[in-house]
C-alpha cells in the first residue's frame, strides 16, 4: 500500500467513525427527549411483547392487544402476517397511544418467507456462505415487503443431539461452521443499514446452549462446564455480536442451574461486558413465567430476576407489564434498569427508521411485487440442490435417466404442505409442488412416473397426528397391507423405485423430540417389501435431523438425504436425481450408527484409553457397536470424484503472531462438473487443558469441471489456534500442532507444524 492509500484509508475509517458518532449523538438526543416525556408505565410498556395474529408458535395467547397498544403498554408484536393487518395495529400505536411510539413487528422468518429456503440444518450442509447470506437477504426483502422488520433468526445453537427436534433449525454440531453461518445470515438480514426498508433486524437465538438438552428432550436441563461453553458452544453466539446482530433471544433452559432468562452471568457479564453486545435482549415465548416452574419464585420475583439479569423485553409472559412497577416500589428493581431496557428497545426502533416513518415497512405495492418472485424461487431451487447429501450411490444408480418407468412411492412423495419444512410460518404451501408433480414435469414425454403412497408415516395413528400438525396432516385411511401391496405391484412394473420417505416436517422442530431415530415401522416394512422386487431403490430421506440409517445403508444401494428443501424442494430434488446438478452437500453433523452412541461428534476430546476400532478390553468402546459413526462430519458424495494432491505447508513452523499457509490441489477426476468442499482441521497436540482430536478451522467450496484442477490455499493464523484456557482467557499456547486437510473429517492428509 502506498502512503497516499494508507492516509486515504485512515480518512475513510475516521469519517465513518465520526458519522456514526454523530448518528449516535442524534439518536441519544432523540431518545433522551422522548424518555423525558414517558411515564413509568409507558416505559414498562415498551418492554412488553405480546403475540397476535394467526401464526401459532406457542400455547399462550395475549388478550386485548388493541386496548393495550392504546394505553402504551406494548413495545412490539409478533406472529401477524400481511401489510393490512400490521398497518392497522401500527396506526393504533401511532394515532391512539399518548406518545405515538411505533411498534416493532417480529416474526420467525427462519429460512425464507413465502419463498422458502431449505431448513437451516439443510442450509448448513451446503457450506456455501454466499448462498446462505443470499437466502437471508431474499427472506429479508420478502418479509419487509410484507410489514416485518424484525426476525427471530439466526438460530445458532450448536447441537450434538439428534433426538432434539430443533436440530432442524440450527447449523449442526460445529462451532466454526456455525459461526460463519451466523455471520452470513446477519449480513443477509441486516445489510449495511437497518433503516433501509428492505433489511430487518436479526435476533440471535437461543442464548444460550439450548441445543444441549439432557436426553434430547426439548426445554430440558442443560448442564456443562464453562470451558465447554466457551470453546464449543458459545462461538456462534459471539460471532453474532461481532456481526452486529441487533437483538438476542434468551433460551428456555437452565445454565448453571439458573434459567437463561434470569441468568445475569450469561446476559450481562458474558454477552454485554465480555463480548460488547449493545442491542436488546428479548426472552423466548413465556420464558419469564416459565421460571416459576423452574422453581425461581412467583411472577413478580422471576420478572425482577429477568430484568436484573439483563433481559429487556418480555415475550408473552406479561411479567414485566404486570409486576415491574410494584417491584420498583418495593426496591426489587431500580429505575436505572427499567430505563436502560426501555432505551435499548427505543434505540432498535430508531435504527430501523421507525421514528422517521412508522409505516416504512408497510408498502402494499412492494408486497405485491417482491414476494415469491420467479427470481427468488430460482435462487431457492438452486440453493436447495446444494444442500442434499448423497450418502451412498453403489452401482451409480443415480443420476436416473429420463427414460422407462419410474415408481415413486412413500408417504412424502405426494405431499405439498410438508415440502417447506418446519418453522416456515409464512409459507404459502398451496403454491408449492409435490415431488410427484415435479417428477412428472421433469420427465414429461420421456419417462413415465407411476405413484403409489405405499404406507403411512407409521402404524401408530397418534404418533402420526402429533408429527403432522399445523395443516400438514397426511394420514391415509386405507388398510396398511393393501397400501403396501399396491406399491409393490407398481414397483414390479417399473425399472427403478424412488422412495420418498423419512419424517414429515413437524416430526422435527419445536417440541418434536424423538427417542428412536430409525426409519418408522410402516416405511421400513415397505422398503423391505420393495427390496424383494429386486429393482434398484433410490431412498430420498426427508428429515430434520441426523437419523439412524444402519439398515438402509446395509440394504439399499442409493441414499440421498434431502432434509426439507423449502418451497422449491420438489424441483430441486429432480434437478439432482436426474443429474442436471451433481449433489454437493456435506454433513454438518455426524450420523450415528444407533441412538446409544449419542452424543457422537467429531471434535471430541481423547480419552486416556483411546480406541479407533471396535472392541479391545480396557479401552474406550462399546461391546455392541463400533465407536465410529455411520457417516462422519463433513461427509458427502458427488456424481463425480475428486482427487487430492499432496498437502503442503509454506513452513513447518510459525511464530505466535505469524501465519503459514496450507495448500492442496484438488482435481475433478470424474465425468460430471461438481462442487467439492475442501476442509481444514487443526489439532493442538499438547495444551494446558485437554484439546479436541480435531477442529474445523477453515473450508472452501470450489466448482470444478471434469478434468479441472484447483489449488486451494488456507491461511493458518493465530486465531485458528487459540482456545479458552482455565482462566477463560483466549490464548495461543506455543508447541506442536497438526493440520489436516481433506474431503471430510475422517479422510484427511496430516502434517505437523510448531508454533514458537
Ligand atoms: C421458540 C422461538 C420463537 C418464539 C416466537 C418459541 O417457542 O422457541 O424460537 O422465536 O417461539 O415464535
Amino acid at each position: 500500500m502506498t502512503f497516499k492509500r494508507i492516509i486515504s484509508a485512515i480518512l475513510v475509517v475516521a469519517c465513518a467513525m465520526m458519522a456514526s458518532a454523530s448518528n449516535d449523538a442524534k439518536m441519544d438526543k432523540f431518545i433522551d427527549n422522548l424518555m423525558s416525556r414517558m411515564t413509568l408505565q409507558e416505559k414498562i410498556g415498551q418492554l412488553n411483547l405480546p403475540v397476535t395474529g394467526d401464526i401459532i408458535t406457542g400455547s399462550s395467547v395475549s388478550g386485548d392487544v388493541v386496548g393495550r397498544i392504546e394505553k402504551g403498554q406494548v413495545g412490539g408484536l409478533f406472529n401477524m402476517k400481511g401489510v393490512a393487518n400490521i398497518r392497522a395495529l401500527q396506526e393504533v400505536a401511532v394515532k391512539k397511544s399518548r406518545l405515538g411510539i411505533p411498534l416493532i413487528f417480529g416474526m420467525d422468518v427462519i429460512h425464507g418467507y413465502e419463498t422458502v429456503f431449505p431448513i437451516p440444518f439443510a442450509l448448513s450442509m451446503s457450506w456455501d456462505m454466499d448462498a446462505i447470506r443470499n437466502s437471508a437477504r431474499i427472506a429479508s426483502i420478502e418479509a419487509t415487503a410484507d410489514g416485518i422488520c424484525w426476525t427471530f433468526s439466526p438460530m445458532v445453537d450448536v447441537c450434538r443431539e439428534p433426538r432434539w427436534g430443533r436440530m432442524s433449525e440450527g447449523n449442526g454440531e460445529d462451532p466454526y461452521l456455525g459461526s460463519e453461518i451466523c455471520r452470513a445470515m446477519i449480513e443477509g438480514y441486516q445489510g449495511q443499514n437497518l433503516a433501509d426498508p428492505t433489511t430487518m433486524m436479526s435476533c440471535v437465538k437461543h442464548f444460550a446452549l439450548y441445543g444441549a438438552p439432557e436426553a434430547g428432550r426439548d426445554y430440558n436441563t442443560v448442564d456443562m462446564s464453562r470451558l465447554r461453553m466457551f470453546n464449543e458452544y458459545f462461538p456462534p453466539y459471539k460471532a453474532g455480536v461481532e456481526a452486529g446482530a441487533g437483538s438476542y433471544m434468551t433460551s428456555f433452559n437452565t445454565i448453571d442451574y439458573i434459567p437463561a432468562t434470569g441468568n445475569r452471568w450469561l446476559l450481562t457479564e458474558v454477552l454485554r461486558d465480555k463480548w460488547g453486545f449493545d442491542g436488546f435482549v428479548v426472552t423466548d415465548y413465556t420464558a419469564i413465567s416459565e421460571m416459576i416452574n423452574h422453581g425461581m419464585g412467583d411472577l413478580q420475583t422471576v420478572s425482577a430476576l429477568a430484568l436484573n439479569a439483563g433481559t429487556d423485553m418480555d415475550m408473552v409472559a406479561d411479567g414485566f407489564l404486570g409486576t415491574l412497577e410494584q417491584s420498583l416500589n418495593e426496591g426489587k428493581v431500580n429505575m436505572e434498569a427499567i430505563d436502560q431496557a426501555c432505551r435499548r428497545i427505543l434505540e432498535a426502533k430508531y435504527k430501523l427508521g421507525l421514528f422517521d416513518d412508522p409505516y416504512r415497512y408497510l408498502d402494499a405495492k412492494r408486497a405485491k411485487k417482491e414476494i415469491y418472485t420467479d427470481a427468488n424461487r430460482a435462487e431457492a431451487r438452486r440453493i436447495a440442490t446444494e444442500t442434499f447429501v448423497l450418502l451412498k450411490n453403489d452401482d451409480h444408480v443415480l443420476p436416473l435417466k429420463r427414460e422407462g418407468k419410474i415408481a415413486l412411492v412413500g408417504p412424502l412423495a405426494n405431499t405439498r404442505a410438508n415440502m417447506p419444512g418446519t418453522w416456515s410460518v409464512a409459507a404459502a404451501s398451496d403454491r408449492y409442488s409435490t415431488l410427484l408433480e415435479a417428477m412428472q414435469r421433469a420427465t414429461a414425454g420421456k419417462a413415465e412416473v407411476m405413484y403409489a403412497k405405499g404406507c403411512n408415516v407409521c402404524y401408530d395413528e397418534e404418533l402420526e397426528k402429533n408429527s403432522t400438525m399445523f395443516g400438514r396432516e397426511m394420514r391415509d385411511p386405507r388398510d396398511a397391507t393393501a397400501m403396501r401391496d399396491e406399491a409393490v405391484r407398481l414397483a414390479q412394473q417399473c425399472d427403478v423405485i424412488v422412495a420418498a420417505m423419512g419424517e414429515p416436517s413437524e416430526m422435527s422442530g419445536e417440541s418434536s423430540s424423538r427417542s428412536s431415530l430409525t426409519i418408522l415401522d410402516a416405511q421400513k416394512d415397505l422398503l423391505e417389501a420393495l427390496k424383494k422386487t429386486g429393482k434398484p431403490i433410490v431412498l430420498l430421506n426427508f428429515s430434520g435431523r441426523t437419523t439412524v440409517m444402519d439398515w438402509e445403508v446395509e440394504n439399499l444401494s442409493t441414499i440421498l438425504n434431502v432434509w426439507f428443501g423449502g418451497s422449491e424442494a420438489a424441483d430441486a430434488i429432480c434437478d439432482v436425481v436426474f443429474g442436471d446438478v451433481a449433489p454437493s452437500g456435506k454433513l454438518s453433523a455426524t450420523m450415528p450408527r444407533n441412538e446409544g452412541q449419542i452424543p457422537l461428534y467429531y471434535n471430541h476430546l481423547n480419552t486416556g484409553r483411546p480406541n479407533p476400532k471396535w472392541f479391545t478390553k480396557f479401552t474406550t468402546n462399546y461391546l455392541d457397536v463400533p465407536n465410529d459413526p455411520l457417516f462422519p462430519f463433513g461427509f458427502g458424495l458427488s456424481y463425480t470424484t475428486f482427487s487430492y494432491g499432496p498437502l503442503t505447508l509454506s513452513s513447518n513452523s510459525m511464530t505466535q503472531a505469524g501465519s503459514i499457509t496450507a495448500s492442496v490441489t484438488v482435481t475433478n477426476t470424474g465425468d460430471y462438473a461438481g462442487d467439492e468442499v475442501v476442509q481444514l482441521y487443526i489439532r493442538d497436540m499438547v495444551g494446558s487443558i485437554a484439546r479436541p482430536v480435531q477442529e474445523l478451522k477453515d473450508f472452501a467450496r470450489i466448482h470444478l469441471q471434469p478434468g479441472e484442477s484447483r489449488t486451494v490455499t488456507f491461511s493458518i493464523t493465530p486465531d485458528k489456534l487459540k482456545f479458552y484456557n482455565s482462566d477463560y482467557d483466549f490464548v495461543l499456547e506455543p508447541g506442536d500442532f497438526e493440520v489436516m486437510v481433506g474431503t471430510d473429517s475422517h479422510h484427511v492428509q496430516r502434517l505437523p507444524f510448531t508454533v514458537n
